[in-house]
């Protein structure tokens, strides 16, 4: 059944569990996730990002949600809008039966320039308005992601502009945080801590402090009611990528980050872990692997099939590793 993400994240409060959550785009992907959930008994966090909207389209993606809560109605879900890039979004997808949204008023409406402070706290605040009289929560953003490896913003494609943010505008600061919480009243804070979105998050093979642990520690003794989010926690699992270079594809040397560092930042009070590229990566090396092997299959639910197994067992590990398997 679907639950409101501050039920969910109350409940891994209490019991001092992370929760990975996934960006969905299909069917398949829908599949892999809940039936991970299923093995692990774990709850599950579904999210949907305005580039998911794009190709599926609202209504598919809402009825196969649905259909997975039909499916397995002992799960609780969480179904999440991701990065909601003004209120007019959220509205759109509190309407659409969304039990979670977040506003990334961390960026201005384009979604890449940097927005002010105060652009942050009045949008943020219109939406919670707007959601918490419906029972929906809302999850906010402060700060800039980007790798301290490196000092840039994270970039898809490996080429970003290095060294254009401080250290200091990388971490989100505590105090502004205690603010923004009173301002705005959200349920779930992302916060910027070191890491970055998509596959090339490190060029180098990440040591034990990549991540500010400290940083979390700190903005979790100010604002224990708030549950901290952290984004871009893809793990980059180097099995994988071996996997698609032996059959054929590209893939610069990448690392993300280590999933003991996500364990390590949830034992300091994150409670929301968002992963999306991993499952991409697994998946395509799952397709590419069966396309190269057995050159001659043409049958679609062959390649996806394998994709959701790869996609699956990438879950079920994630459900382990952050304690939230045995909790649904
Ligand atoms: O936050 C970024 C997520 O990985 C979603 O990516 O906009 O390509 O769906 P997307
Ligand atoms: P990754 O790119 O590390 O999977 O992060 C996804 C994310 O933060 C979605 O909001
Ligand atoms: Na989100
Ligand atoms: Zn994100």
């Amino acid at each position: 059944s679907l639950v409101s993400l501050r039920q969910l994240l109350d409940h891994a409060a209490e019991h001092s569990y992370g929760m990975p959550a996934f960006n969905v785009n299909n069917m398949e992907q829908v599949q892999a996730i809940m039936q991970a959930a299923d093995e692990t008994d774990s709850p599950a966090i579904l999210q949907v990002s305005a580039g998911a909207r794009k190709y599926a389209g609202e209504a598919f993606l809402r009825h196969v949600v649905l259909a997975a809560a039909e499916t397995w109605p002992h799960i609780p879900i969480v179904l999440h809008q991701d990065h909601g890039a003004s209120p007019a979004v959220c509205q759109c997808s509190i309407r659409s039966g969304f039990t979670s949204v977040m506003m990334d008023g961390s960026l201005r409406e384009d979604m890449k320039t940097p927005a002010p402070y105060e652009y942050n706290t009045r949008v943020t605040a219109k939406v919670v308005e707007m959601a918490h009289a419906v029972g929906v929560s809302v999850e906010g953003e402060l700060g800039c992601l980007g790798s301290l490896e490196s000092g840039m913003a994270g970039e898809e494609d490996g080429v970003g502009a290095e060294g254009v943010l401080t250290r200091d505008q990388l971490l989100t600061d505590p105090a502004q945080c205690v603010d923004f919480v009173e301002q705005t009243g959200v349920d779930a804070l992302a916060i910027a801590i070191g890491t970055s979105h998509g596959a090339y998050k490190f060029s180098r093979k990440p040591t034990g402090d990549i991540l500010a642990i400290s940083r979390i520690r700190e903005i979790h003794e100010r604002i224990p009611n708030t549950h901290l989010v952290m984004h871009g926690s893809s793990s980059v699992p180097q099995e994988w990528l071996a996997i698609i270079r032996e059959h054929g594809g590209e893939f610069k040397e990448t690392y993300g980050v280590p999933v003991e560092q996500i364990q390590e930042g949830i034992r300091n009070g994150v409670r929301k872990v968002n992963i999306d590229t991993d499952i991409r990566i697994a998946m395509t090396g799952a397709m590419r692997r069966l396309m190269n092997t057995d050159r001659g299959e043409f049958d679609p639910r062959k390649f996806l099939s394998q994709a959701t197994a790869a996609a699956r067992e990438i879950c079920r590990a994630r459900f382990e590793a952050f304690g939230s398997a045995g909790q649904a």
